[in-house]
């Protein structure tokens, strides 16, 4: 018995992993970007995949808010929902990474053992924790959708940073963090983590 199922069984292709990596000169691998909201995970996303796709590399972006428009349009923001949520596009990710791409999830992603989960679905190292260390005073001067004000005057309830938990990462692969009090530009936080994927063998 596979979760709620009974009488399956793993059906294996003939093209492996390995043949997807060497068509497409790179190693799949899940990019977890993790952070408060308005801390910059999404900027980073698009900043990552525009700089791989102008080197010839394959990425795909999962972002949490965008996948709340579909595939998770039915999940909220509580406790179970977000473990859901992040559990799910976990999964995708891992698909995603098995098929040779190099997936960029960015999501709160707020509790560790969820992000650990996710983690533990990854083999080999595949899986890399960006951490957007940004303080949350910083997060909400910016607040670029409004939703730290609207949460400070309680219009909205559980929100991540104000009435509800973020729990840091203690060991991620990367942290993003401002320097001399600036947040680093979009550019060079893609960079930082282009040179990771470089020194860990993820390009070709
Ligand atoms: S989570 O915690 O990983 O399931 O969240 P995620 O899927 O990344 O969705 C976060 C975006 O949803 C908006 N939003 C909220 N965020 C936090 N708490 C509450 N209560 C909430 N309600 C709506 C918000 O725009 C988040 O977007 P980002 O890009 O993080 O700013």
């Amino acid at each position: 018995t596979v979760g709620n199922s009974t009488n399956i069984v793993w059906h294996k292709c003939p093209v492996g992993k390995l043949g997807r990596q060497k068509l497409l000169k790179q190693k799949g691998c899940v990019i977890w970007i993790t952070g408060l909201s308005g801390s910059g995970k999404s900027t980073l996303a698009c900043a990552l995949s525009r700089e791989l796709y102008s080197r010839g590399h394959l990425a795909y972006v999962l972002d949490g808010d965008n996948v709340r428009h579909g595939l998770n349009r039915d999940l909220s923001f509580t406790e179970v929902d977000r473990e859901e949520n992040i559990r799910r596009i976990g999964e995708v990710a891992k698909l995603f990474a098995d098929a040779g791409i190099i997936c960029i999830a960015s999501l709160i992603s707020p509790y560790r053992r969820d992000r650990d989960a996710c983690r533990a679905l990854l083999p080999d190292s595949t899986f890399i924790e960006v951490f957007m260390n940004i303080p949350l005073e910083v997060c909400e001067a910016r607040d670029p959708k409004g939703l730290y004000k609207l949460a400070r005057a309680g219009k909205i309830k559980g929100f991540t940073g104000i009435d509800d938990p973020y729990e840091p990462p203690l060991d991620s692969e990367i942290v993003i963090e401002p320097k001399v009090g600036e947040c680093p530009p979009p550019a060079a936080m893609a960079e930082q983590i282009i040179s990771y994927l470089n020194d860990n063998g993820f390009l070709q």
